[in-house]
């Protein structure tokens, strides 16, 4: 049980449980219940700004690396360690970019539509912030030892994390399922990287017994303190919207982290009145992997105050079993089946009145030449939002003067076989082949000119 003064516990989801716990405790579900923890605090006991402008001031201190950090600048709103061990590797310098020009081709109004690149974290995905969170918890329990599943960009973050904290890291990957730019991170990191023949669920089942057996630290995004980092993500959005909300949040879903962290910080900011209203969101699946999308709108499954109908959920998955089923889908982060914080993310619906829908692959690489094309580039994940998006203004579900931030999870180099694939045999609408030409000068400019 929690001690009497503490500013944040653990709390299991499950409203029939509700077991608390010390932040002590490295746990990554519920011991009593099995079910998700949440990182809850006394907000009574911490010292939260009056209003979300009074962070600016931070910026005034950038040679002060908490305040540098784009997590831990926000640290009020995730007060769960003391500043002794606190991580940051620089983690969070990311751009909200107006896209007047991908908005056009979306028929929305100029001002209207934002991307929000997190690929320009320091490994190269979203992720980090997440992970300067768990890493600083789990320097405060005083793990040696860390471990994850991965389809990637997990791997890649926790080996840069893992290194800079002196902790040893673990990755389990399935083999052939992860893009190169992301294995050669993780294998030059210095990670301890294990190809496992199977999906990212297999490996997601794994890495919880290795975890389990060994005492290792977890840090996939079931571990409830590295969703307390990414709900900074949500953050930075207002705070370069001149601290203002928008109106719709479009973000990719996989292991569902991202979205339960954005519903838990936006659920958070309502409470303490430091946001007037709450924007939607939209989840984008892949329609190779889109549980979500089906659990959702066909077997409408809802978060109901905390009662989540596992009969729907199990069956489910017993089908998925039945049928050998493994998602595909060239989107390979989000190349999820199972995913671990479904039910969170059922919560974060719930809060931000959410719709979820699915995106083909297609889709997908179109929307990333485009992204390309007008704006700083993404990975295939990341362009479902833009995929997603042009359905929901094709549906008229976002409307052509709504603010919209689309979150652009990792960065174009992570996946770069996908891109020149789709450039090299003209492929898509937006293929962009090299020409060749022989070794002539005269040839050089005849093309050029052409
Ligand atoms: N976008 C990218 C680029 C990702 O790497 C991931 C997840 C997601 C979106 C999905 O985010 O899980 O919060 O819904 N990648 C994980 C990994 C699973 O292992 O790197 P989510």
């Amino acid at each position: 049980m929690p001690q009497h003064g503490d500013k944040a516990f653990q709390k299991c989801i499950n409203p029939d449980c509700a077991a608390e716990f010390d932040c002590s405790v490295p746990l990554f579900k519920c011991p009593q219940c099995g079910e998700l923890l949440d990182v809850v605090y006394d907000w009574d006991r911490v010292e939260v700004p009056s209003k979300l402008s009074d962070f600016a001031a931070r910026w005034t201190n950038r040679d002060t690396h908490l305040d540098f950090s784009g997590v831990w600048r926000f640290r009020e709103l995730l007060d769960f360690c003391p500043d002794r061990y606190k991580v940051t590797i620089g983690e969070g310098q990311t751009i909200l970019q107006r896209n007047d020009d991908l908005a056009k081709q979306l028929d929305m109004k100029p001002g209207c539509l934002y991307l929000q690149y997190e690929g320009l974290n320091p490994s190269g995905s979203f992720k980090d912030n997440g992970m300067s969170a768990a890493f600083s918890h789990a320097g405060m329990v005083g793990a040696e030892s860390s471990a994850c599943a991965s389809t990637g960009n997990t791997s890649a973050s926790m080996s840069l994390y893992a290194h800079s904290c002196g902790l040893k890291c673990t990755v389990l990957i399935g083999s052939g399922r992860i893009a190169y730019g992301k294995l050669s991170q993780a294998m030059d990191f210095g990670a301890h990287t294990i190809q496992i023949k199977g999906d990212f669920d297999d490996c997601m089942r794994q890495v919880q017994n290795v975890c389990s057996e060994l005492g290792i630290y977890l840090v996939n995004s079931m571990n409830p303190f590295r969703l307390e980092g990414q709900k900074t993500i949500m953050l930075r959005i207002i705070e370069q919207l001149g601290w203002d909300v928008p109106d719709w949040i479009i973000v990719p879903g996989g292991n569902l982290g991202n979205s339960s962290s954005f519903g838990k910080m936006f659920s958070e900011l309502k409470m303490l009145g430091l946001i007037e209203r709450i924007p939607r969101m939209a989840i984008i699946n892949a329609t190779g992997a889109d549980t979500l999308t089906d659990l959702f709108n066909n077997k409408k499954l809802r978060w109901n105050d905390g009662r989540v109908d596992q009969s729907i959920i199990d069956d489910f998955y017993a089908d998925l079993t039945a049928r050998n089923f493994s998602p595909h889908t060239c989107a390979s982060a989000i190349e999820i089946s199972r995913p671990v914080n479904l039910k969170k993310c059922l919560r974060a619906l719930d809060i931000c009145n959410g719709v979820v829908l699915a995106v083909t692959d297609q889709e997908i690489v179109d929307a990333k030449a485009q992204v390309g094309k007008y704006g700083l580039g993404c990975e295939p994940a990341s362009a479902a939002t833009i995929a997603g998006l042009k359905y929901l203004r094709a549906d008229g579900v976002v409307g052509p003067d709504e603010r919209v931030a689309c979150v652009l999870t990792g960065h174009a180099l992570k996946d770069p076989s996908v891109t020149v694939n789709y450039h090299k045999d003209s492929l898509g609408q937006f293929s962009n082949p090299p020409a060749e030409v022989p070794n002539d000068l005269d040839e050089i400019i005849k093309l050029i000119k052409s």
